[in-house]
């Protein structure tokens, strides 16, 4: 009976710690911060910072490819000109990218990362779920990877259809740039795992809104620390981050 008080005061303190624990760290085109984007060497960095998952953007090139890029045309990142879905691999793998890499093909990122933590692929270019759903399926059947290893998310909504179709169980997260809640319907649809807002239109409420529904909150893009500690506290799943180590 002496200790009761006590023990009562232990379980409320107990119900008022915040729940920050379990917040994903997730590489942002690797290690962006670190290495020049979307390449095995940001990949590679990525994975010896110890991220619990990386996230690639992903284009089908004219010849069929999937490679790793994030912009629609290649004069930002590399010593050539076009847009890169007009590229034959043959002529994009001779391009030079910051810092002297390759644009990698997507079968290269799996390979390096060799099933050792999951990953995000973003559908950036049309026509790109099928070329995906074949790589990851293969890699599935003879490289070991497991399927729950490979999230696939978008901005563009009707190639997560397309994703969908092709596979009724994948991971899928619903990219969005505007109001985090007007993501809710088509997550829905597409029986999504989570929806990927924009870091600046997050907030507690909208959080708990999409946590209601039963979907998870991958964030994008965080790198500064405060920040990060303000969205785990409002209880998001994860954040996509440029630089992942300073994410404590
Ligand atoms: O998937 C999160 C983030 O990568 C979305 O924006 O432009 O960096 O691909 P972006
Ligand atoms: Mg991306």
């Amino acid at each position: 009976m002496r200790y009761l008080g006590f023990f009562i005061y232990l379980v409320f303190m107990n119900s008022c710690v915040e729940p920050v624990e379990n917040t994903l760290i997730i590489g942002h085109r690797g290690a962006m911060g670190y290495e020049t984007e979307n390449t095995i060497a940001s990949v590679e960095k990525a994975l010896e910072l110890g991220v619990d998952m990386i996230e690639i953007d992903v284009f089908r090139i004219a010849s069929g490819e999937i490679v790793v890029f994030h912009d629609d045309r290649v004069e930002r990142l590399t010593n050539g000109t076009g847009s890169i879905f007009e590229y034959e691999y043959s002529d994009l793998e001779k391009l030079e990218l910051k810092g002297g890499h390759r644009i990698p093909l997507l079968e290269e990122v799996l390979s390096t990362m060799d099933a050792h933590i999951p990953l995000n692929i973003e559908l950036k270019g049309p026509n790109t779920a099928l070329g995906v759903f074949s790589i990851t399926a293969s890699f599935i059947e003879n490289q070991g990877w497991q399927p729950d290893q490979f999230i696939i998310s978008s901005f563009n909504w009707d190639e997560l259809r397309a994703y969908r179709k092709l596979d009724p169980a994948a991971r899928i997260a619903v990219l969005t740039e505007g109001d985090p809640l007007q993501a809710l319907d088509v997550a829905r649809e597409l029986n999504a795992e989570a929806i990927n807002p924009y870091a600046g239109l997050v907030n507690k409420s909208a959080v708990d809104s999409i946590h209601e529904k039963g979907y998870k909150v991958y964030v994008w893009t965080v790198n500064d620390p405060g920040q990060f500690r303000a969205l785990r506290k409002m209880g998001v799943d994860g954040v996509f981050s440029d630089y992942p180590d300073r994410m404590n």
